[in-house]
């Protein structure tokens, strides 16, 4: 029995030694990611990073991480003259001590935004120089640090028409009824205030082709003629009926935004399961649904050159917006269980990362 033990230990520190890999025996998620030159990604909550296994399974399998809350308006602006930078300045320090990516989330929305500031009763003049001084302050705080920005999130409609939100509607940063104007404007005040992070508009149910989608293209296509600064789009992949079938155009939504030479980052991907009233799972063949669905989006991700980065929404069931949002009829949503054990769905991910990783390569892109 021992000399089986000592022979296998020869065979693994020799494997080692010829491939100079010390991880290769297990890999991560990252591990492949890196291999492949794709960013595998999480969306994280700073207070969390001080228990140990989210912290260590974040490190383990990700080699990148976005602030879920921790970079929005309400978190880092408490009040008008007040910037709270220290949850986002934890995990950046988080990051790099692992060596990962930060992606910044996100600087307009219509949503998550101060009371001092929704109460205000501002003028577009107001609006306006606050929302230059928002971008450029946090950006430039994160100079360096933050690699990619989600500079304006969710103004679309589903039938593309835009949102209503503070910063558009009149009085607005004086551009209402004025289509994308308002956003032109944040992506160039962006492009300013960090001429080096990438600027990303950033939606959800606009995975698949449809009349959200066919706007955020449109914008896209417009912008890249006129010089307006945008480098990507963000599609959420938030799935919640267990189907791929409104997604299934996803390859052709990833080719068309990427043909006009933007990346796509798949950015808050998770598949929320029916529970019963006690929180268990009520069907157990949904997690093989919900491994399918991953590898569906993953697949059609790394596919093409294009595709950037694949994020999930969080990644342990234990914190997950989902439940909260569905009052408890939906949830593990996400790669990792409560307890931190890897689900089918996490397989399903490795298994499509490492089959790239043996040589199936990258498809075409910018
Ligand atoms: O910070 C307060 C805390 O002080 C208070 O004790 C607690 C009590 O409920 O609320 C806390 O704020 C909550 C915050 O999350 C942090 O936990 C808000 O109520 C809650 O509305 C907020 O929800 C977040 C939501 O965006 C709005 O910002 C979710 O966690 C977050 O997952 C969700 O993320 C969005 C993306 O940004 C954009 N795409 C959709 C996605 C899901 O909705």
């Amino acid at each position: 029995m021992l000399h089986a033990k000592k022979f296998l230990t020869l065979i693994l520190t020799a494997i080692v030694l010829v491939t100079g890999c010390s991880r290769c025996l297990a890999q991560s998620l990252r591990d492949y990611g890196d291999k492949i030159g794709i960013l595998i990604g999480a969306a994280v909550n700073p207070s969390k990073l001080t228990e140990d296994a989210y912290a260590s399974t974040l490190a383990r399998e990700f080699n990148m991480v976005e602030p879920e809350n921790a970079m929005k308006w309400a978190a880092i602006r408490p009040d008008q003259k007040t910037f709270n930078f220290k949850p986002g300045d934890q995990l950046v320090t988080f990051a790099q001590a692992h060596r990962m990516k930060v992606r910044g989330h996100c600087l307009v929305w219509q949503k998550y935004n101060p009371a001092w500031l929704m109460n205000g009763r501002f003028t577009s003049e107001q609006l306006s120089d606050l929302l230059r001084e928002h971008i450029s302050t946090v950006m430039k705080h994160y100079a360096g640090q933050v690699f990619a920005w989600d500079v304006v999130n969710e103004a679309f409609d589903a039938s593309g028409g835009f949102e209503h939100s503070i910063w558009y509607d009149s009085p607005g940063i004086g551009m209402a009824g004025k289509g994308t104007a308002y956003l032109e404007q944040a992506f160039r005040w962006a492009r300013m205030a960090d001429p080096k992070a990438l600027l990303f508009y950033n939606d959800y149910d606009a995975e698949g082709l449809n009349a959200k989608s066919n706007a955020i293209y449109a914008m896209v296509k417009d912008f890249k003629r006129r010089g307006v600064p945008i480098d990507g789009v963000g599609l959420q992949a938030h799935i919640f009926n267990l189907s791929t079938k409104e997604i299934s155009s996803l390859s052709d939504n990833i080719t068309r935004l990427t043909a006009l030479g933007v990346e796509v980052h798949i950015t808050e991907m998770d598949a929320g399961l029916p529970l019963d009233r006690k929180g268990n799972l009520i069907n157990g063949s949904d997690l093989t649904k919900q491994a399918e669905i991953y590898r569906f989006v993953a697949k059609a991700c790394l596919q093409q050159r294009g595709c950037t980065a694949f994020q999930t929404w969080g990644f342990t069931d234990k914190y997950s917006w989902i439940p909260g949002y569905t009052k408890g009829t939906k949830g593990m949503a996400l790669l990792f269980d409560e307890t931190y054990a890897p689900k089918p769905v996490y397989n399903a991910l490795r298994e499509v990362l490492q089959q790239r990783a043996q040589g199936l390569g990258r498809g075409a892109g910018p």
